[in-house]
């Protein structure tokens, strides 16, 4: 019963934890994580069972929800994210202005502050949070989509009303006006899946930052853009960009696995093995797991080959034998295998982060309204101050 927080304040102590890893900076009913056994529960159900039997749609609504759907709860949150897919017209010169190099992650974080211009009534104080979550996570869709196009130079395609969420990614991705593009539903269950996947996952980078912001009371377009920019470093969600890009590297370098591995394990060289290690599991990442049976099912289901797919297993493998990676119980990550499962329905390296925003989207709108209704405490950590004492102060001219 007693609330340490409150009396490491009436105290004036506070604890020096680095990176906040051994932090719990509140109470959550969202995630369950324990990373010593690879167990990943969301609201309570097993990652592996939400895979296996559910759409995103669905887990997207439990995120929010705290529930899973009945089927008519089910065909109301679909029909608000078929409705509310369309962005404003008016964004539209948004994309214009971009140079058309310009990485889809920058775009996408841009474009989520903006709504709030167009947009202002898509708050929490909205009487149905399941219309605000729907818009967003429509949205951002539409708007990954569009910053794909104009990254082409392609005209953007409308999303399409007889269409769910993943059909229509992918209408909006690869439709054109001129050519009739037909949606493979493999392709739709392996993206849908992929998103499960990334929903939703404790307290994380990203998710720390949307609730830093909103701890701020900051609205709901400022702190999701913001976990989106966190996302963006490759130490986290840009993870599955550079795993492609190293991929890549290794099999240009003669596919020299054991040279990779040596320069992850040396000390004095700043390389890592992207998409291996992370900061809770100590055990096979679960979700690196069920990423790995969708790779083996499309592939073979659609007699697919990729050099990189062997690239990875051949440096897995190596890791895992290695004494090192052993030691510091470092084993494959999400980002390790969705890369080039993204790859194979079509979707290029520079989205790769962007898919993951996408994922992760519903778990951050469910995090932020926790941390909302719980009337959550503005965020404020302590540092060690390591500066220098009070010094005499010298006038410009004596200096
Ligand atoms: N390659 C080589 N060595 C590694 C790696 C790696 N990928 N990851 C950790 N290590 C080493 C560290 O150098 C450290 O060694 P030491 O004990 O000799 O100093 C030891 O393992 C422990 O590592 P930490 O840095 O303490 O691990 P931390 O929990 O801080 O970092 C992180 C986790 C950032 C994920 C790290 O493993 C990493 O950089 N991985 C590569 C990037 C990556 O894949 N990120 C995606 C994570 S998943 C996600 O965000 C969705």
């Amino acid at each position: 019963g007693i609330d340490i927080s409150k009396l490491y304040r009436e105290t004036g102590a506070y604890t020096y934890d680095s990176g906040f890893s051994n932090t719990a900076a509140g109470f959550s009913n969202i995630t369950y994580i324990d990373g010593a056994n690879g167990t990943l529960r969301m609201r309570g159900y097993n990652l592996h069972d939400l895979v296996k039997h559910c759409s995103f749609r669905e887990v997207a609504y439990l995120m929010v929800h705290g529930t899973l759907p009945s089927k008519n709860e089910l065909d109301l949150f679909s029909k608000y994210l078929t409705e509310h897919s369309l962005v404003h017209e008016d964004m539209h010169h948004f994309f214009a202005g971009f140079p058309s190099d310009s990485h889809p992650m920058a775009i996408l974080a841009s474009m989520v502050t903006s709504l709030s211009s167009f947009y202002p009534d898509l708050n929490q104080e909205d009487s149905n949070f399941d219309i605000t979550a729907a818009r967003l996570i429509s949205k951002v869709r539409t708007i990954a989509a569009f910053s794909y196009k104009k990254s082409k130079g392609q005209p953007i395609v409308y999303p399409r009303y007889d269409l769910y969420y993943c059909e229509n990614f992918l209408h909006m991705m690869f439709g054109s006006p001129v050519r009739k593009y037909e949606i493979d539903p493999l392709h739709t269950k392996i993206l849908d899946k992929l998103l499960i996947l990334h929903i939703d996952h404790g307290q994380n980078c990203s998710t720390s930052a949307v609730k830093l912001i909103g701890s701020a009371r900051a609205n709901l377009y400022a702190a999701i853009s913001a976990g989106i920019c966190a996302l963006w470093g490759p130490l986290h969600g840009g993870a599955n960009q550079a795993v492609i890009e190293m991929f890549k590297c290794i099999r240009k370098d003669n596919n020299d696995i054991q040279k990779y591995i040596n320069m992850a394990k040396d000390k004095s060289n700043p390389f890592r093995l992207m998409g291996f290690g992370h900061a809770v599991y100590k055990n096979y990442d679960p979700r690196a797991r069920l990423a790995k049976e969708l790779l083996d099912e499309l592939f073979q289901k659609r007699n697919i080959t990729d050099p990189l797919l062997d690239t990875a297993r051949r440096l897995e493998d190596a890791a895992l034998k290695d004494p090192y990676f052993q030691e510091r119980k470092l084993y494959p990550n999400i980002d390790f295998y969705s890369g080039i499962l993204y790859r194979a329905i079509g979707i290029p390296t520079n989205m790769l982060t962007v898919m993951f925003a996408l994922g992760r989207l519903p778990g951050w709108i469910a995090q932020w309204k926790e941390f909302c209704d719980n009337k959550g405490r503005i965020y404020r950590p302590r540092q060690i101050y390591t500066g220098p004492g009070e010094r005499p102060f010298v006038p410009i001219d004596q200096r």
